[in-house]
């Protein structure tokens, strides 16, 4: 079997931390709220740091515990929503921070599960190219970019971070599958700006609205539909990841899913008939940090000895699309 390996990981968490109390400073809520109904207290967000540097910094960790120089990476994947360009690639300025000087790299935009669908690129580009040898996944975001701090329904869950993985071929168990369902886009977007270049007659927002509503430049969400997509994409995603190679989801150690409500982790380990103690959640420290919430949670998981080799790891996330994913692989 041609599966991958995970050889280092690294994580990046902003020093600036805002606590339920902080939030409820600056609009109409409270802790016991945003806690009962997310499991969130509190979440870091960058002092001004871009999301480049949060994802060379988790980049450069992970080289680190990999005991690799950038210098041998041929593949960056950087998975994020909030690049500070449109272009480069923030993987290309990554590529340059850490000394990545042979690589190859692209971001990749599948919102949260970003790090799940970049897990599944990496391995097929290992699978099919015999010159590669290691490739660096790195999910870093600012969400905070997009936040709109006087929307109390969404400002509470969003933080921002980055973590990495390195990965390189090897026979360990590994299944992914990926999955997207356009027609739930309009229940969770941010727009780019609106485009008025000189020779425009018009500035009329139904030309360029469609299912999207006017405005919107912060992100948008209609928190029930996502909460009732989330709820069976998670279980649907590692039931369908499991199938593909004949894997009782019995058999797994850990699950690592998408932190973005304790309730929606819940009913989704309900659903899939697993004892939450074999869910990874970190989500009352940084709430919910998009593509790098999966990464930062496997991370912390495997620095403070929970996730030990040889154990066997569903990583599972869902986010805007709507997107869906989960790779099952031995650590
Ligand atoms: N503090 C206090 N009250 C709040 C609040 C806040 N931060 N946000 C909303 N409320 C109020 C609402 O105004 C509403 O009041 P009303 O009954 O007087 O109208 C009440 O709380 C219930 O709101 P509701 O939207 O029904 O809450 P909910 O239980 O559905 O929880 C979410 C809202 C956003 C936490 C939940 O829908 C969710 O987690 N959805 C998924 C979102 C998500 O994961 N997005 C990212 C995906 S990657």
């Amino acid at each position: 079997m041609c599966g991958i390996e995970i050889l280092g990981t690294g994580a990046y968490t902003p020093v600036l931390r805002v606590t339920n109390d902080d939030l409820a400073k600056v609009v109409d809520t409270n802790d016991e709220w945003i806690s009962t109904r997310t499991g969130i207290k509190a979440r870091h967000i960058t002092n001004g740091e871009p999301t480049w540097r949060m994802g060379a910094e988790a980049s450069r960790q992970a080289l680190e515990n990999a005991g690799i120089d950038g210098s041998e990476i041929g593949l960056i994947i950087a998975t994020t929503i909030t690049s500070d360009f449109s272009t480069p690639s923030v993987a290309c300025v990554i590529q340059d921070a850490i000394g990545a000087t042979d690589a190859a790299a692209y971001d990749l935009n599948a919102a949260c599960s970003g790090f799940v669908y970049g897990i599944d690129a990496a391995k097929r580009y290992l699978q099919t190219d015999s010159d590669l040898k290691y490739v660096l996944v790195v999910a870093a975001e600012r969400l905070s970019k997009i936040t709109d701090y006087t929307d109390r329904s969404s400002c509470i869950l969003f933080g921002d971070g980055a973590a990495a993985a390195v990965v390189a071929r090897s026979d360990k168990m590994f299944t992914s599958y990926i999955g997207a369902d356009g027609r739930g886009a309009k229940f969770l977007y941010s727009k780019v700006h609106k485009v008025l270049h000189p020779f425009r007659t018009t500035d009329a927002d139904e030309i360029e609205t469609g299912d999207f509503a006017a405005g919107k430049y912060f992100l948008y969400q209609d928190g029930k539909e996502v909460y009732k997509f989330a709820t069976k994409a998670l279980p649907a995603a590692a039931k369908k990841a499991a199938d593909k190679i004949g894997l009782d989801i019995a058999d797994i150690d850990w699950f690592v899913p998408h932190q973005a409500n304790i309730r929606i982790i819940e009913t989704a380990a309900k659903n899939l008939g697993v004892k939450m103690d074999k869910f990874i959640v970190n989500i009352a420290e940084h709430g919910n940090t998009s593509s790098a919430s999966i990464p930062t949670a496997l991370h912390e998981a495997i620095t403070d000895g929970t996730i030990k080799r040889g154990d066997k790891l569903c990583l599972v996330g869902f986010g805007a699309g709507l997107t869906m994913g989960a790779v099952i692989i031995e650590y």
